[in-house]
């Protein structure tokens, strides 16, 4: 079935203009004025803005994580991540210790099986390098298609690894041309932090983010940089949260330092004084690295704006406020870290973002979906609008009004963090190589239908080219 999307305004990360998108076998074939072909069918997008589709390289769904696992599995997130215009996630494949770590993606493809409804690739996490696992890890990388491998400098008691492990995957990485995303906190002296809180008697929300100072996330994210630049490996910092990690990043990429930053929406649009509402409250926004004050916002948009940082995630971990965050009522350390962005990742950048004025629809598209997809590999079959891409199109109605809730929102959680906000632009419809997963603002998508996209390794920063 032939479709063509006519009278939109298409957005890339480098134009905006009007034209039509004719779309065979779920990939883009022709753009042009005034297309027409007998039998195809006619998506109006008059008015509307036609962008790739939002491509989200942070997701945590259906992950077993303090104690408990996150609410959103491969099923709600999916559902939601596309009714936020995202059609391709990229979710993290937890290892551990000695398992195999062909049996770990083997448990993450079971996952996603017969429930995804986007496209989606893993990252594949590394807490401990055994001999086994140390020689499985390249052949598995190349067989996978996986061009990403996670290490935690945080989560003492869960994930982290130590330095050695953390070089020995720099090292791997870059001989199999794959990219490092790391976790930048310091996970001892943070355990030790909550430790000291916690005898003195401190149970509050508020002291998760008083126990994890930004120094520690500038300290951990300057070891993680020069690590990585004496493997010769590239460096893709996650979740970038502060003023330290971003001058961090600034003066290593000012060297020519091979590293790559994100940042997600909380940090961008909420701070540090949302944990320190009476009662619980503050639970809802437990997540590390925690929300900062908010002087830091500014650093990390005026960094987004320089192209120091280069990516928007979500970090999708979603616990539920009854039951989850509840587990610590008594004990801020047994809060579950993690929150619900996977839906309003897209529309908060660009509500926050471009109808504010503080970045371009073509920095917003860069952000949002192209320099994902250039960074791990998926450039450019995904990620941009260009003949002979696939059809993952998000048509974006830039005009409209909405207030974000739980009460509406698609995610399986009890709450969201921008309760009550208005955001200006919704996706109304969002094709995944041309099939309608989203259409007219409902859910039309098949469970099961997202396809495993394997990646092309030695995507580094030699070929990336941001
Ligand atoms: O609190 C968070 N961010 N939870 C998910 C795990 C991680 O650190 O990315
Ligand atoms: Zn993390
Ligand atoms: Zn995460």
């Amino acid at each position: 079935m032939k479709k063509i999307i006519q009278g939109g305004r298409i957005a890339t990360a480098s134009d905006v203009y009007e034209a039509d998108i004719l779309i065979e076998n779920g990939i883009i074939v022709q753009i042009g004025k005034n297309l027409s072909v007998a039998g195809a069918e006619i998506i109006d997008a008059t008015g509307k803005y036609v962008m790739p589709g939002g491509i989200d390289p942070h997701t945590h769904l259906d992950m077993p994580f303090n104690n408990t696992v996150t609410d959103d599995d491969w099923k709600s997130g999916t559902i939601a991540a596309a009714f936020g215009g995202t059609t391709t996630i990229l979710d993290f494949c937890l290892t551990a210790g000695e398992e195999k770590l062909s049996t770990a993606v083997a448990k993450w493809h079971e996952k996603a099986k017969g429930k995804s409804a986007i496209d989606y690739g893993f990252h594949l996490m590394i807490g401990d390098l055994t001999p086994q696992t140390e020689a499985e890890l390249p052949v598995l990388l190349e067989q996978e298609g996986i061009t990403s491998v996670k290490v935690f400098m945080a989560y003492a008691k869960e994930f982290q690894a130590t330095d050695r492990t953390l070089f020995k995957a720099f090292k791997i990485a870059k001989d199999v041309g794959a990219i490092v995303m790391v976790h930048c906190e310091n996970g001892s002296v943070i355990d030790e932090l909550v430790e000291e809180a916690r005898r003195a008697g401190h149970k509050e929300p508020i002291y998760h983010a008083l126990t994890r100072p930004a120094q520690l996330e500038g300290e951990a994210t300057k070891r993680a940089i020069e690590l990585a630049h004496i493997a010769g490996a590239t460096l893709y910092v996650v979740h970038v949260t502060c003023k330290e990690a971003v001058d961090e990043i600034i003066a290593a990429r000012e060297k020519g330092y091979n590293v790559y930053g994100e940042t997600c929406p909380p940090y961008l649009t909420l701070d540090q004084s949302a944990l320190a509402q009476p009662g619980f409250e503050g639970a809802k926004y437990v997540w590390s690295p925690p929300l900062r004050p908010k002087y830091h916002q500014e650093h990390l948009w005026n960094a987004l704006k320089a192209k120091q940082l280069q990516t928007i995630g979500s970090d999708q971990c979603s616990f539920s406020f009854n039951g989850k965050k509840q587990l610590g009522l008594n004990d801020f350390s047994k809060i579950p870290n993690g929150g619900p962005f996977i839906e309003d990742r897209f529309s908060i950048l660009y509500s926050e973002g471009v109808a504010k004025g503080k970045i371009t629809v073509n920095e917003f598209v860069d952000m949002i979906a192209t320099n994902a997809a250039k960074v791990f590999g998926l450039f450019p079959q995904k990620g941009t609008i260009a003949i002979g891409s696939d059809a993952d199109i998000v048509i974006f109605d830039p005009n409209v009004k909405r207030e974000i809730s739980a009460k509406t929102h698609h995610m399986n959680v009890d709450y969201n963090p921008y309760e009550g906000w208005e955001v200006t632009g919704e996706p109304v419809t969002v094709l995944v190589r041309g099939e309608y997963v989203i259409k007219e603002k409902e859910f039309v998508g098949v469970l099961g239908s997202g396809r495993y996209i394997k990646r092309q390794l030695k995507t580094t920063a030699e070929t990336i080219k941001i």
